[in-house]
Formats: C-alpha cells, structure tokens, sequence
C-alpha cells in the first residue's frame, strides 16, 4: 500500500516482458501486483543473466614448471623453423608468459598469451593441464571458445566436473586423428540428434593443421547443441527450455564448476616431429572465453561475487551458494527448483513457511500446489508447436505430468530432501530413448 507509484512502470513493462522471444524471459523473480485484496507479490521462475566467465575463473597448470621463461627460452615458428627470434623469461613483464594472460581482456589489440617450455624432451610426450575453477556452479549457455597462439594442439581433452574438482568426466576429445589417439570415430555436433546430444565426441574439426594463423581457435559448441532443439538461430527458445526440464541429464550435461583443458601433443605443422628443431612445438594460449550463469535453480536473478567467490542472490525464500535450498523458518522439505515450464513464465516452486507447512502436513506434495499442472503444460506446449516452424519441435506434442517418487527418477544432482517430486515426461520415442543413452552424467 506503501508504494503504489512504482508499480505502475512494472506492470505497464510486465506485458511486453512475456512476449519477448529471448533474454528477458526468466530475468525477474517477483513483480508487484495489484488485485482486489490489494498489491501483492507475484513470483516468477528466473535465472541471472549471463556473462563471460574469464573474469572471474582460477587458473591453475600444471605440472609446475610447465610455463616458459624459467630459465629464459628461445622459440620458433612452425611456418619457418628458422625464425628463432621469441625468448620467453620469466623475470621480464615483457617477455613472460603467465597463465593469468589466459583469462585478461586484450586491450588495444595486444595480444597477451600464456605458453609453455618448448618440447625439448621429446620423446617425451609435452602434457600440461590447465584448470579453471569458479567454486560456484555454471551453466554454459553459449559456445567454450580456446584461441590457441602458434597452432592449436594436435590432441587434447575438455574435461569438466561438477562437484568442485573431486570427479571429472571428459566433455569432448579433439584430435587430428580421433581414432588414432583417442580410439573413437571423428564426429561432430552436427551428427547428433535429440536423443544423442549429450554424447561425449571425439572432433577432427579444430585440430588439423591448417596453418598458424589461419585457425586459432578450439570450441566446445553449446550453441549448436541447443540449435538441435531450438532451430537455427536458437528461433525456437522454449522448446530447448521444454526439453531442460523434461529431458533427462540435459542441464547437467551443460552444467560445470570446473573445467580443465588437457593438452596431449603439440601443434607440429606436418605429420612428423622434426627431432632436430624442437624449439617450434610447444603450446600458447591467448584467451579462454566461457559464456554461462550462475547455475541458482531458478531461483535467483543476480550473481555477485562476495568474499571472492559467486554466490546467487536467492529469492523464493531459498538460500545456499546455490539456492539449494529454504531459508530458516521455512519447510526445508518444500525445496524444489524453479521451473521452466509451464512456458513463457514457468513456476517460481517458492519455499513454504514453516508453520504453514506444519499445519497443512503433507500438502506440497500434492500436484495442485503446483502451477504447472498438467493442464497448463499442455495448453502452453501446443502454442509453442503452433507458432515455430522449425522440424525440431513437432515431437513435442503432448505433455503429461506424473507424480514419482524421487528415489527412482529423480534426475538432479542437488541434494534435495523432497519425499516427492513431480517429473514432467515429453512422451515422445527420442526423449525416451535418451535416458538410456546419456554417457556424460551417468559415468
Ligand atoms: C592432468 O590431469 C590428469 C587427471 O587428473 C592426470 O592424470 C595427469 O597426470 C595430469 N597431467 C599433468 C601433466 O599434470
Ligand atoms: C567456495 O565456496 C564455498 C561456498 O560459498 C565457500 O564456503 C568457500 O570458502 C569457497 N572456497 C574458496 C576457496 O573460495
Ligand atoms: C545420434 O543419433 C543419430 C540418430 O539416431 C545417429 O544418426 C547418429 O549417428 C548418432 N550420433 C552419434 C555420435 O552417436
Ligand atoms: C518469504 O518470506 C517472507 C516473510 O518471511 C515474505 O514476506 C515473502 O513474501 C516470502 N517470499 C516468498 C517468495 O514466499
């Protein structure tokens, strides 16, 4: 009642909010709204919005002495072997090459790039290990880009972990030979269908020799892999969010805490090692670019960075690094993650108070606690149909919603308490035939 004057702005926004296709869907968790009763809270699904993670990643190599410049070393080029004019020193802030120069902006062009001792033990395999870590989970939502200076390596393994380092599972292989190195058949992301896309491939793309300067750059394609939902140009935007709630081990897929680079074998600029110019192999990276957001449940539509590490601002009552769960005072067992669905708005799944909780028993288990019944999914479901043209959605015709108990099909990772959960299932053969076929989540 105290403030009626802005709430106007927001509700006049509130219409236009809802039809736009991308970006400021889910970017509010409550908005004002003012009914007979009076002004009251409307909750709504959200999520922060992205940014490029370089900003605030740590970067740890190894093994330790792997970075060039201690003692000072002198480099070639693999286009001319004889071009040994590059000296790396550790001690000179013009000549060094930290890893820090991974992760900072380049200004004015100056390229800044970390590299490595040359490979002057060969046979030897040179191998090194970069790690970046945020202690925070993310989601990528756009494309892991690697610009290698120099040539990019001949093999090399994306790895990423989702428990802060403990485990790791690979994400994707790159070699000039998949079959050679890793014994697995080149493929790439354009291969994949709907119920494969989670698969872990081994890539020929972005490891050939083509020159040093023509190709710089290695990418794990996010944006490809959600264009198998959402069509070129990611038109579509909902039905890849129909699918990040109905499709299992689809969001972790795409979720991280750390992810770390192993770089196998060098670029070599032909097929052989020239045993008698070493000074030419070794690897040099220039940037790091790792779109995504703060993984919040969707509970959360800011992410700062408190006491140095990501920390959701949680709304909906929740809280936790990731609003995992309900703030004191309320029902821990009333946890759930916000959803998507039902489409545009999705379902806000707030925490309930603790005395209401107690009174009302068993309540929030029951469906109708839930907004997005079936119903409502279904009604949203077929607009979605109705307004695409793209081929990718017509199998997401029906919608049916079941309540299970978690022990048995419960897909997330997040330790929630829930007794039950409801688990929304797109009844179509490839979302089927998916369960069964995620290598990522279940190794
Ligand atoms: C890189 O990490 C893997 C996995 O932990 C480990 O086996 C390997 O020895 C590491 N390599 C280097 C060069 O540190
Ligand atoms: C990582 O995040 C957790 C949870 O916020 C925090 O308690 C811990 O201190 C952080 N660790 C580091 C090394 O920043
Ligand atoms: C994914 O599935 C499609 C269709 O079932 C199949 O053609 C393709 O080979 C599979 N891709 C991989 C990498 O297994
Ligand atoms: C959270 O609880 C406070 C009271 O503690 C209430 O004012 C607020 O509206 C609640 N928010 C949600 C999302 O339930």
């Amino acid at each position: 009642m105290s403030h009626p004057l802005p709430l106007l702005p927001l509700l006049l926004l509130l219409p236009v909010v809802g039809r736009c296709q991308t970006g400021s869907q889910f970017d509010v968790c409550r908005s004002l709204r003012s009914s007979e009763a009076g002004p009251g809270w409307e909750f709504y699904a959200c999520q922060p919005p992205q940014a490029n993670m370089k900003e605030v990643m740590q970067i740890r190599v190894d093994p330790p002495g792997i970075t060039c410049g201690n003692p000072p070393e002198r480099f070639c080029t693999l286009e001319n072997p004889y071009l040994c004019s590059d000296e790396c020193d550790a001690s000179s802030p013009d000549l060094s090459h930290p890893p820090q120069l991974m992760g900072d902006r380049e200004r004015g062009g100056l390229i800044t790039y970390w590299q490595t001792v040359t490979w002057s033990r060969y046979p030897e395999p040179l191998l090194a290990n970069i790690t970046l870590s945020w202690n925070k989970s993310l989601e990528v939502v756009d494309d892991i880009i690697v610009t290698f200076e120099y040539g990019r390596p001949t093999s090399m393994v994306l790895e990423k972990s989702l428990d802060k380092g403990v485990t790791w599972q690979p994400y994707q292989y790159y070699a000039d030979d998949c079959l050679e190195a890793f014994g697995m058949s080149p493929k790439r992301v354009s291969d994949l269908a709907p119920s494969n896309l989670t698969r872990v491939i081994c890539t020929e793309q972005y490891s050939r020799w083509v020159g040093a300067k023509e190709e710089k750059i290695v990418v794990f394609e996010v944006r490809a892999r959600f264009g198998v939902f959402a069509g070129p140009k990611l038109i579509n935007i909902d039905a890849l969010y129909t699918r990040m709630e109905t499709m299992k081990g689809l969001r972790d897929f795409f979720t991280f805490t750390n992810l770390r680079l192993r770089l196998l074998r060098p670029a070599l600029g032909g097929t052989y090692v020239q045993r008698d110019n070493l000074l030419k192999y070794f690897y040099a990276i220039s940037n790091i670019d790792v779109p995504a957001r703060c993984k919040c449940n969707m509970h959360a539509a800011q992410c700062v960075l408190r006491d140095a590490t990501l920390q959701c601002e949680c709304d909906h009552n929740t809280s936790g690094q990731d609003c995992q769960r309900c703030s004191q005072g309320f029902k821990s067992r009333s946890w759930r993650p916000g959803s998507y669905l039902p489409l545009p708005k999705g379902t806000a799944n707030t925490c309930e108070a603790a005395e209401t909780a107690a009174s009302a028993g068993d309540s929030n288990t029951a469906a109708s606690d839930r907004p997005s019944a079936s119903s409502d999914g279904v009604t949203d479901t077929t607009t979605i149909t109705t307004t695409t043209t793209d081929s990718t959605t017509t199998d997401s015709t029906t919608i049916t919603t079941t309540t299970t108990d978690s022990t048995t099909t419960d897909s997330t990772t997040d330790s929630t308490t829930d007794t039950t959960t409801i688990t929304t299932t797109i009844t179509d053969s490839t979302t089927i035939d998916s369960t069964t076929d995620t290598t990522i989540t279940t190794t």
